[in-house]
């Protein structure tokens, strides 16, 4: 329908294009104000005329074209022309499309390819609740992308390299044994570095001793190597726990490990590039004309870091996947940080790095107000939130609704589900409130009230007689407000989906699947649909079948699965 009413207009004026006037076109906020309208105040400018003029002479234009037949009216409003489309075609446009098979989908992103990076826990230390974040935000931008036709590249850039592993090894061997470290993983991995850094403060040497183990590693000594690779080991295997609870995966676990041959290139290409500079011992790009710290590439004792291994995967990504973008999602803290990556890229003569590579982050997560179970001290593990949240909404089913088919994978879906639904709910930037009470409701901007919608849905058509989806129904009696309503609340699907991919924020998906629950149960609150009147029974059956199959797509957008009865 936007389409039709953008060839109406640019048929009727000669000063903007098409993209132009698609992009001036709203959906006004009011049904007064019509389904569609476009302002004409940029029109002014260049016509030297008042906009209610330009307006008027548009209506004229276009009443006059035999092509403005699915218009019921049009009213010049001001300096906005409001376009009313005959109810029926609009419904059953709204109707037809929302039907489709690939309704939200794009190829856009055709032959195109986008790396993520995400999640990235660091080896040997807890998957703890800002990894949880970076990982359910990453998964959803791959599956945004992924629906708009982008070949998408998920990349796990593991922490498993650094100076960190030298007093890992040196602690293991003073303190640690086989038994207790294959019993209790990454927590006690997690005991083994504290109680490294205690020792530290009475005994610098041991500091020394630590710095000789990762020397020895990036030498490629076997026996480092060899204990190195089984803490990674142990740790993804919880990581990989975790992952499963929430039904997640990634293309790659390339960790900065993968790195370490390939950082010498970068260095070299950057001293080539006269950049290399001397700075008491280390070597670093200096960033003071673009106001920013300086980039520390090599320490002081010759060996990489952090930077210099993100610089080495960006060249490597990009030989390899080709990508026409490369977003990072970690926490703001890392802004300076990607900045500078960044920043080096650019000047080392990569143009593309400009547009290119995005960091994307996001804001913190507070648990104040959430009492959580804990293995030891104030540790937080992701996964024991996900358990938790499962086992609270298995007790709240036993209650309620004991006879439920498949407890245990609804109870999985509906907890996992909520704990995402409410990282994601809020733009990614704001820090996310960890609260029980609140993102177990099922009532209120939840998803587990998202997925209640959904299972209502599927309980009205379960309960139909004789009903097979179609399209084959009577629009004309979809036009009652609440119906139209919701209709119009469908077709934004499309649009929601390109603007989440173009801010980087599932927010948007997050919100527009509260908004349409919502406009459902309005709209079910109005309208019952198993009535007799069977003409009237399919019509309302398709604009349910419809609802549920949309709140679906869009959950799944956020990585949530919809159970059918709850
Ligand atoms: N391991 C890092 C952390 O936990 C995140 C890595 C993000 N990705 C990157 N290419 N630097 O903070």
């Amino acid at each position: 329908m936007k389409n039709k009413i953008i060839d109406l207009i640019v048929n009727s004026v000669d000063a903007l294009g098409r993209d132009e006037i698609s992009d001036l076109i709203e959906i006004p906020p009011k049904p007064e104000l019509g389904d569609f309208a476009f302002p004409c105040f940029r029109l002014a400018k260049t016509m030297h005329k008042a906009p209610q003029m330009i307006a008027a002479d548009i209506k004229s234009a276009i009443e006059n074209s035999a092509d403005a037949s699915f218009l019921d009216e049009i009213q010049v409003q001001g300096a906005y022309l409001n376009f009313f489309i005959k109810k029926d075609i609009f419904v059953k446009s709204m109707v037809e499309a929302a039907f489709d098979e690939n309704f939200g989908s794009s190829d856009i992103g055709k032959e195109k390819t986008v790396c993520i990076d995400y999640s990235s826990p660091n080896v040997a230390k807890n998957f703890h609740v800002g990894h949880l974040r970076t990982t359910i935000i990453g998964n959803s931008l791959y599956k945004i992308y992924s629906k708009l036709g982008y070949n998408v590249v998920r990349i796990n850039h593991l922490g498993d390299w650094g100076t960190q592993f030298g007093k890992l090894i040196v602690a293991y061997k003073a303190w640690g044994n086989e038994e207790t470290v294959k019993k209790d993983g990454v927590a006690e991995l997690m005991k083994l570095y504290v109680k490294f850094h205690e020792e530290a403060e009475k005994n610098p040497s041991l500091n020394d001793e630590a710095r000789a183990w990762f020397a020895k590693m990036e030498q490629g000594d076997e026996e480092a190597l060899k204990i190195w690779q089984w803490f990674k080991d142990i740790s993804l295997i919880e990581y990989k726990r975790t992952y499963d609870l929430l039904g997640m995966d990634f293309d790659y676990y390339l960790g900065e490990s993968f790195y370490r041959d390939k950082t010498d290139d970068i260095v070299k290409k950057i001293s080539d590039a006269g950049l290399l500079k001397d700075s008491e011992g280390a070597k670093i790009v200096d960033l003071e004309e673009y106001n920013m710290a300086p980039c520390l590439i090599l320490k002081n004792d010759g060996s990489s870091i952090y930077a210099t291994r993100d610089l080495a995967a960006i060249f490597y990504r990009k030989e390899t996947y080709n990508f026409v973008k490369c977003l990072y999602v970690t926490g703001q803290e890392q802004k300076l940080h990607f900045a500078q990556v960044f920043k080096v890229v650019e000047l080392l003569g990569n143009e593309w790095a400009k547009d290119a590579l995005v960091h994307i982050p996001y804001g913190l997560v507070s648990l104040e107000g959430a009492k959580l179970s804990t293995r030891s001290g104030n540790i937080i593990y992701a996964e024991d939130i996900l358990l938790e949240a499962i086992s609270k909404i298995k007790e709240i089913i036993e209650e309620k609704n004991p006879d439920l088919p498949d407890k245990d994978e609804t109870a999985k879906k509906i907890g996992v589900g909520a704990v995402l639904f409410n990282d994601l709910y809020n733009q990614r930037i704001k820090d996310v409130s960890f609260k029980w009470e609140k993102l177990l409701n099922f009532d209120g901007e939840t998803g587990p009230y998202v997925q209640y919608t959904y299972a209502r849905c599927a309980s009205i058509l379960r309960k139909l007689d004789n009903y097979t989806p179609s399209t084959d129904i009577d629009y004309s009696v979809l036009t009652d407000p609440d119906s139209m309503e919701l209709l119009k609340e469908i077709s934004r699907f499309p649009k929601v989906i390109s603007d989440a991919a173009e801010k980087y924020e599932p927010s948007v998906v997050a919100r527009f699947a509260v908004d349409m629950a919502q406009a459902f149960n309005k709209f079910y609150n109005a309208n019952r649909i198993n009535v007799d009147d069977e003409n009237l029974r399919n019509s309302r059956a398709s604009l349910v079948y419809i609802t549920k199959k949309t709140i679906k797509d869009a959950m799944l957008l956020l990585g949530i699965d919809c159970p059918e009865q709850m």
